[in-house]
């Protein structure tokens, strides 16, 4: 019999560990591309655990493509107060807006038309709803490919080792990477103790990923989220947001360009709304 090839084996292990551990999130059952579209757009900025019940009301309420396009912006962004980068949420309406008229681009490329949908998000449209034999590789992936290969796999080689590593079912194969970077593969504490593949690995030691955000740019957007909730409760002027926000009136001032450029947001007499 032919020899297997490390890969081959190490995936074995990894679907044996995955199929006996999977965590039950709720569009791990879905195929309809919208669902899996909300439900990757929330999950790049939260953990899981935390986006099951956003994920749960924003598709009771906003269950197709039309009514999400429909909706005004003030109840999408109400419906994802607590999840953080508000603009994620305008995208998305504007990625359902387009998706609601033209229908579903049936490819990465075209996945890759729609606003706010990069690489990433794209392949795990195409292999979760579409079964496309694509990895979907995000910084999660990254961290335990380059941990498997022994070094750090800069952008230009990762989607190439990915694809050499992908087994016969991407979909299963992305959600057991996903699974394994969240729960065992961690950036800088990671349970190789526990972990299903380490015969197969060069070891953590091999990629340490550099360290979040820094200080600026998360109070940044700290004061970004702020203005948000405020304004989806209320119209506020200017001098009430730098009241309520607490910071000074320079970065206010910096932060509604922004959300303003964004189209997030948007002045209404003398006070600021959040735009239509
Ligand atoms: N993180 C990003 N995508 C995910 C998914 N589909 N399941 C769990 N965690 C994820």
């Amino acid at each position: 019999m032919a020899e297997r090839s490390l890969e081959a084996e190490r995936n074995d292990a990894l679907l044996t560990w995955y199929r006996a551990t999977a965590r039950p999130f709720p569009w791990r059952s879905m195929r309809d591309p919208y669902a899996i579209l909300v439900s990757e757009v929330m999950l790049q900025q939260t953990q899981a655990d935390r986006v099951v019940p956003y994920f749960e009301r924003f598709m009771t309420e906003f269950p197709t493509p039309r009514a999400l396009a429909d909706a005004p912006l003030t109840r999408v962004l109400e419906l994802w107060s607590g999840l953080g980068y508000n603009s994620r949420a305008k995208r998305l309406r504007d990625a359902a807006a387009v998706v609601a008229t033209d229908g579903w681009p049936d490819d990465v490329d075209g996945l890759m038309q729609l606003p706010g949908v990069g690489p990433y998000t794209a392949k795990a449209i195409a292999s979760f709803a579409f079964g496309a034999s694509v990895a979907a590789v995000d910084t999660n992936l990254r961290r335990v490919l380059s941990r498997w290969h022994g070094e750090e796999l800069k952008p230009a080689a990762l989607q190439a080792v990915a694809e050499r590593n992908l087994g016969p079912d991407a979909a299963q194969w992305n959600q057991a990477m996903m699974d394994l970077g969240a729960r065992i593969c961690r950036p800088r504490a990671p349970h190789c103790d526990r972990c299903p593949v380490e015969q197969w690995c060069a070891g953590p030691g091999a990629y340490v990923p550099p360290r979040p955000q820094g200080r600026f740019e998360g109070s940044a957007r700290q004061l970004r989220g702020a203005i948000i909730r405020h304004l989806v409760a209320r119209p506020a002027t200017f001098a009430a947001l730098v009241e309520s926000t607490g910071f000074d009136a320079g970065h206010v001032e910096e932060a509604l360009y922004d959300l303003r450029t964004e189209g997030l947001v948007e002045p209404d007499g003398d006070r600021w709304v959040i735009a239509e």
